[in-house]
C-alpha cells in the first residue's frame, strides 16, 4: 500500500507544525513524526522568543545583534527576514492563545538575553516552548492536518532528479510503508545526541539531515555546534539563559565572579559561545568545583521572583540536582545545546534537490552563522515555517504527480534491508556503539578543538561506522521494536558526527562556537565562507560557498 499526499512534513515540532498550518489551506498536507507531536523537542525550550516589540527597539537592532552574535557568518538576507517578521510571529501566537508572561500594563513581558542590546526576549515563565508548541499543535488540529504519529521516516525517495516521497517504519506494527508526495519538508530538529553531554531530548538524532545528505543535499556549517554555558551538572538538563537574564551570576570555586575577565561589558549576558568558553577555561585552569563545574547563583533574586519567573528551573534543580536555587547555588557546566549547521537551503526553505525543503533546526538557512543568540531559535521555527509553507505552495503549482512506482520500489528495498538487520545474529549492540560515540565527541569535538584531537575523533567515528554496519539488535519483535529505531538513529548520528568532525578539522580558524586552540584567530580571508559537506559515510567531502553579506560591515566582535 502506498499512501499519497501533496506534501509530507517530517517532524512535528514548532517548525514542522507551523509549516503544516501554512500549507493546510492550499493542499493535502501530512506530518510524519517519530513521537507524539507534543513530545517534540520544541516543548523543552525554556527561556523565550526574540522580537523587537519595545518602542526603543527595532528590527534593525535585532538584526545587527544577530549578525554580530553569529561572528558575521550569518546570511544577512535571511537575518532580515527573521527579524522583520519577528513581532508578527509573536503576536500571531498570542492571538492563538499562547500564555506569555505580562508586564503590569498587560503588554508582553521581555527579558534580557545574551548578546542582545535590548531586553527583547518574550517568555512564558521558563516554559516558552511548551506554551508555543501546545498553541501551534491546537491550530494544526483545528485545520485537520493529518499526523502519522510514531512513524519513523527512514529514507527519501528520489526519482528523475526530484524527491517524490519517503519510506517510513510504522512503529506500532513494524510495517515499512511508502508515502508518495509532490514535496517533502524536513523539520526533524537538531542532532545534539551525537554528543554525550547535551540538553537535547534522546530523540534528537538528526534523522532529517542524514536523509537529506543521502538524497544528495549538502549539509552546511556542521562544525558550528552550540554549547550552552549552563547545563545542570550530572544530567546536563538545560538551565535557561533566562536565569542569567533575571540577574543570576556565575562564580568559580574561589567564589569569584569571573565573567568580568572575559566579557567586561555584557558579563553573564555575553553570547553563549563566549560564556561557555569562559566557564570551560575556569574549569580547565583548576578553578572549577570538583574540577567539573562552576556555580550559577540566583539566591539574591529572592524566593518570590525565582518562583514566579523560573518555576521550572527550580523544579529541575530540586529533582535532578538535589539543590533548591532559592537557598543554594546551582552547579553548571557547558553542554551541547543546538546545531547551527543543517541541510543547506536558502531562506525560502529550498534545498538544491528539487521537491526537498528544510526548516527549523534541521535546516541551515543560515540565520545563526557561527553562533546563535538565545531566543532566536523559537523565532526561526515560526517565521520560516510560514515562509517555507509559502514557498512550497507556490512550487506545487508547477509540480506534477509523484512517481508512485519509485516509492513502492524503495519501500520494498527498505523492507528487505530492515529484515536483514533484524535477523543479524552477531555484532555489537547499537546502544553500546552510541554510548561510545558521545564521549568521543564531548572530549575531542567540544568547546575547544585542535588538529590532533579532531583527527583522532574522525578515525574513531569512522571505526564506529564500521561496527554499526555489522551491529546486531538482539530483538526481533515487529511491534514497537525500539532496538531497530536506535540502530537506524545510530546510522544517522554517525554520519552527522563525521560531517561535524570533518568540517571542524578543515576549518583552520576560530569563529563563534568553533574554537581551535591551534588557530585561535578568526581568518576572514580564507574562512568567511560556509562549509558544504557532501558524499557517503566514511568518504565525505568538503567545499565552501560564499556568505551573503549585507548592510552590516564585518568587524571584530567585542562584548
Ligand atoms: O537558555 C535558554 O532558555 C535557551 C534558549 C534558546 O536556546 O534559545
Amino acid at each position: 500500500m502506498t499512501i499519497r499526499h501533496d506534501v509530507l512534513i517530517v517532524g512535528a515540532g514548532l517548525a514542522g507544525l507551523r509549516t503544516a498550518i501554512g500549507l493546510a489551506e492550499h493542499c493535502d498536507v501530512a506530518v510524519v513524526t517519530k513521537t507524539h507531536p507534543l513530545r517534540s523537542h520544541s516543548v523543552a525550550a525554556q527561556g523565550g522568543i526574540n522580537a523587537a516589540l519595545g518602542k526603543d527597539d527595532s528590527w534593525e537592532r535585532h538584526a545587527f545583534d544577530t549578525v554580530k552574535g553569529s561572528d558575521y557568518l550569518a546570511d544577512q538576507d535571511a537575518v532580515e527576514v527573521l527579524t522583520k517578521n519577528a513581532a508578527a510571529a509573536v503576536y500571531e501566537c498570542e492571538r492563538w492563545g499562547t500564555a506569555f508572561s505580562r508586564n503590569d500594563d498587560g503588554t508582553i513581558a521581555q527579558r534580557p538575553f545574551g548578546g542582545a542590546s535590548f531586553p527583547r526576549t518574550c517568555y512564558a515563565a521558563d516554559r516558552t516552548g511548551h506554551n508555543l508548541l501546545h498553541t501551534v499543535y491546537e491550530q494544526a488540529l483545528r485545520l485537520g492536518v493529518t499526523v502519522y504519529e510514531e512513524w519513523f521516516a527512514t529514507s527519501l525517495v528520489v526519482s528523475g532528479g526530484r524527491v517524490t516521497g519517503l519510506v517510513a517504519l510504522e512503529l506500532s506494527s513494524g510495517d515499512v510503508l511508502g508515502l508518495a508526495s509532490r514535496a517533502v519538508v524536513l523539520a526533524t530538529g537538531g542532532f545534539g545526541r551525537v554528543y554525550g553531554r547535551s540538553t537535547n531530548a534522546l530523540i534528537n538524532t538528526g534523522d532529517g539531515c542524514a536523509m537529506a545528505l543521502r538524497a544528495g543535499a549538502p549539509l552546511k556549517d556542521m562544525e558550528f555546534v552550540q554549547f550552552h554555558p549552563t547545563t545542570l551538572y550530572g544530567s546536563n538538563i538545560l538551565i535557561t539563559e533566562g536565569a542569567r537574564g533575571e540577574g543570576g551570576v556565575l562564580t568559580n570555586s574561589e567564589g569569584h565572579r569571573f565573567m568580568g575577565e572575559y566579557a567586561p561589558d555584557q558579563m553573564e549576558l555575553a553570547p553563549r559561545d563566549i560564556v561557555a568558553r569562559a566557564i570551560q577555561t575556569e574549569i580547565d585552569s583548576g578553578r572549577g568545583v570538583d574540577g567539573q563545574y562552576v556555580w550559577l547563583d540566583l539566591r539574591h533574586l529572592g524566593a518570590s521572583r525565582i518562583k514566579e519567573r523560573l518555576p521550572g528551573i527550580r523544579e529541575i534543580c530540586m529533582h535532578f540536582g538535589g539543590v533548591d536555587p532559592v537557598d543554594e547555588p546551582i552547579p553548571v557546566q557547558p553542554g551541547q545545546h543546538y546545531s547551527m549547521g543543517g541541510v543547506h537551503c536558502d531562506w525560502t526553505g529550498k534545498t538544491p534537490v528539487k521537491g526537498l525543503y528544510a526548516v527549523g533546526e534541521t535546516s541551515c538557512m543560515s540565520v545563526h552563522g557561527a553562533n546563535r543568540l538565545g531566543g532566536n531559535s523559537l523565532l526561526e521555527t515560526l517565521v520560516f515555517g510560514a515562509v517555507t509553507a509559502r514557498t512550497v505552495a507556490k512550487d506545487l503549482a508547477s509540480t506534477g504527480e509523484p512517481d508512485v512506482t519509485a516509492v513502492e520500489d524503495a519501500a520494498f528495498r527498505e523492507r528487505e534491508r530492515l529484515q536483514g538487520l533484524l535477523l543479524r545474529k552477531t555484532g555489537s549492540r547499537p546502544t553500546d556503539i552510541r554510548r561510545e560515540l558521545g564521549p568521543v565527541m564531548d572530549r575531542l569535538v567540544g568547546v575547544f578543538r585542535n588538529e590532533t584531537g579532531l583527527t583522532e575523533a574522525l578515525g574513531r567515528v569512522r571505526g564506529l561506522q564500521g561496527q554499526a554496519q555489522r551491529a546486531s539488535l538482539g530483538e526481533t519483535d515487529r511491534e514497537f521494536n525500539y532496538a531497530l529505531v536506535r540502530a537506524l538513529e545510530l546510522e544517522n548520528m554517525l554520519l552527522l558526527a563525521e560531517a561535524i568532525t570533518l568540517g571542524a578539522l578543515m576549518r583552520r580558524e576560530s569563529r563563534g562556537a568553533h574554537w581551535r586552540t591551534d588557530y585561535p584567530q578568526r581568518n576572514d580571508e580564507e574562512f568567511l565562507k560556509h562549509t558544504l559537506v557532501t558524499g557517503a559515510p566514511g568518504a565525505l567531502a568538503v567545499q565552501y560557498t560564499d556568505v551573503h553579506l549585507g548592510r552590516f560591515e564585518v568587524k571584530e566582535r567585542k562584548y
